[in-house]
């Protein structure tokens, strides 16, 4: 569609933008509370929060506290929570088996926020990065980052997150086939409802550096995720992605970072039509966050106008670390 105007003076733009009463009529996106999907970050511990320096604002919670945040984000409306485990470092390994571990600190939250908040959707992490000596999302065997036997373990690793009460899986891994491997072996174990978001165009970002410091996998990275995550570069990749993970079974589809990847997320949209989701990372929380504090800039009315940039791109919604934040500041209007 064309936007059409009038010459001058029979349109004059600024009417529609005189007051707040007519701004709101010609509003064209809005940004709610039900849009919000709030990563959490989980440690071991009872009674812990302990925060985050890279991300002020953010902590890593045991799992007491995970439920507390669970039952305050469920009463401000927010409908989904995504866990991310701060694991033990004796507890990472080469075959990285703490990941499908049934009693594992993500697998805790997730029984303890179900059975304690059931208003809330769960969802959770699928990737070896947290549970890996090296810090990478897939096996490594001389050097590479082996995909097949990757992808084995990524759907026990869901298998065991689909058994504790997970609603919604997300495979933050990007190997190839693990969607298809993931919904068929969902399907055949009685999983039917658990519903898949796939991270199908995460790109290679130096945006993720705050959140590798809150789980913990910063220190241990060997190289970069550039043999599997995308080239900032790319864009028609993105699609051919999207597509290939709609195809294999995926409910939802993501964008990973947000804010420099809303060209994508457009795209994504236009072409499929599909539930679509961005997350704003940690770096782009972290840099929100870090401005406002030296009162470089307005933090609020800058979350605010970063999520809505996320929704005029076509998101359906957005995981972001300012979740409670804004769903606060939403309900004070
Ligand atoms: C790893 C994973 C990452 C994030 C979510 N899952 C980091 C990475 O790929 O290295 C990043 C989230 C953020 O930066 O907020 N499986």
């Amino acid at each position: 569609m064309k936007p059409t105007v009038a010459p001058y003076p029979l349109a004059r733009m600024r009417r529609a933008r005189q007051s707040e009463a007519v701004r709101g009529l010609v509003r064209e996106n809005s940004l709610g509370i039900e849009d919000l999907i709030w990563p959490v970050f989980v440690r071991d511990g009872v009674g812990v929060e302990e925060p985050v320096p890279s991300m002020p604002g953010v902590m890593r919670r045991s799992v007491d506290r995970v439920v507390e945040a669970a039952a305050e984000a469920r009463d401000l409306g927010i409908p989904a929570i995504c866990l991310f485990p701060y694991t033990d470092p004796s507890l990472k390994t080469e075959d990285c088996a703490e990941a499908w571990n049934p009693e594992n600190l993500s697998n805790r939250a997730t029984r303890a926020i179900k059975a304690e908040v059931p208003g809330i959707a769960v969802m959770t992490d699928v990737a070896l990065d947290p549970y890996n000596i090296n810090g990478h999302d897939g096996f490594v065997e001389n050097g590479e980052i082996v995909n097949d036997r990757t992808v084995e373990a990524l759907v026990k690793q869901t298998l065991s997150q689909a058994e504790a009460g997970a609603d919604i899986i997300g495979p933050s891994d990007m190997m190839d086939g693990r969607i298809g491997a993931m919904r068929r072996a969902l399907e055949a174990a009685g999983h039917e409802k658990v519903m898949i978001l796939s991270y199908a165009a995460k790109y290679a970002s130096a945006f993720y550096g705050p959140f590798r410091d809150a789980v913990g996998a910063s220190g241990r990275l060997v190289g970069d995720k550039k043999t599997y995550q995308m080239d900032p570069a790319n864009s028609d990749e993105a699609l051919r992605l999207i597509e290939r993970d709609l195809m294999e079974g995926a409910d939802m589809v993501m964008v990973k970072p947000g804010m420099p990847y809303l060209d994508i997320c457009r795209r994504v949209k236009d072409t499929f039509g599909v539930p679509t989701f961005a997350y704003q990372v940690s770096g782009e929380y972290a840099m929100i966050q870090a401005a406002a504090q030296n009162g470089w800039i307005d933090g609020e009315k800058a979350m605010l106008e970063s999520l809505m940039a996320f929704k005029r791109a076509g998101c359906d919604g957005i995981l972001t670390y300012f979740a409670p934040a804004v769903a606060r500041r939403l309900r004070a209007g």
